[in-house]
């Protein structure tokens, strides 16, 4: 799978890179779950509303954040399918919520060339926030910065069950070989088709679940939990995120190929 080239190619990944890290070792794809609206709402006793308007301006530095130091890619869980069963209220508040962000937002993406796309079943959103989806992924699809997913009415059960279902439309056709099914090819059936997996999977609020988030796609991410309430992450705990990020061995399955003395020869 193609791996998305950071931003301003007038610098080099050392560049771009915060001191301390190492810019051989930075995930090129990373996924967050922005958990803890809510509570910094409630603990400054203001309405759960206000949390998630401080949690569009966190993700907004996040994204910035990212495309300065050459993340490849960003993938966001912005409202889940199970979120629909909370108050309608709050559910009309974030619909509205993401309209006007992405309406005021555009133009700013199309500056920093990022290529916006909502990942789910876009299909149940509102018409009118359906319109704006495709015209900001159509503006965005040929910009050559930071790749932003924004999982939105996104289920990882959901996904796997509609890709599975498009293979098995196209053998019922006759079109496609069952023996012919393999990771790849079922891959390029997900949302997140073409997009190399994240590396770095990142929960905010303490929270220790995976909540229904990329369950394919996150089968080899590095995770990495802080206590940190979403309104509140900012550089500092994106810099811990990936300092702890560059701490692991990633084996995949396999031996660390400098730490494999223990083996009897
Ligand atoms: C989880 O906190 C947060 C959400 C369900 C919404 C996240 C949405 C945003 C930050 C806005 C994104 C906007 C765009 C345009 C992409 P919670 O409400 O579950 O918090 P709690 O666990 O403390 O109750």
């Amino acid at each position: 799978m193609r791996h998305p080239s950071p931003i301003n190619t007038g610098s080099s990944r050392l560049d771009l890179c915060p001191t301390g890290l190492d810019p051989a070792r930075m995930p090129s794809h990373i996924a967050v779950i922005m958990d803890g609206n809510g509570r910094w709402a409630k603990a400054k006793g203001l309405p759960r509303i206000m949390g998630h308007r401080a949690g569009v301006e966190a993700l907004k530095r996040t994204l910035r954040l990212c495309n300065d130091w050459g993340i490849g890619a960003l993938t966001v869980y912005a409202f889940s399918t199970e979120n629909w069963s909370r108050p309608g209220d709050e559910v009309n508040f974030l619909m509205a919520l993401f309209e006007r962000v992405l309406q005021r937002e555009l133009e700013a993406l199309q500056l920093e060339q990022v290529r916006i796309r909502f990942l789910g079943d876009l299909q149940a959103l509102p018409e009118r926030l359906q319109d704006l989806i495709a015209e900001a992924t159509e503006l965005t699809s040929r910009n050559s910065g930071i790749h932003f997913n924004v999982c939105t009415n996104y289920g990882g059960r959901r996904e796997l069950v509609l890709a599975a279902r498009k293979l098995a439309e196209s053998a019922a056709k006759g079109e496609l070989d069952p023996s012919l099914i393999d990771e790849n090819v079922f891959a390029a059936k997900l949302f997140t088709a073409s997009e190399v997996d994240p590396d770095l999977l990142i929960r905010t609020s303490g929270e220790m679940r995976v909540s229904n988030f990329l369950l394919w796609q996150l089968a080899y991410a590095e995770i990495h939990i802080c206590d940190v309430l979403w309104p509140d992450f900012d550089a500092t705990a994106l810099r811990e995120a990936l300092a702890d990020y560059q701490t692991r061995s990633r084996r995949f399955g396999g031996l660390d190929p400098i730490n494999t003395d223990y083996i009897d020869p």
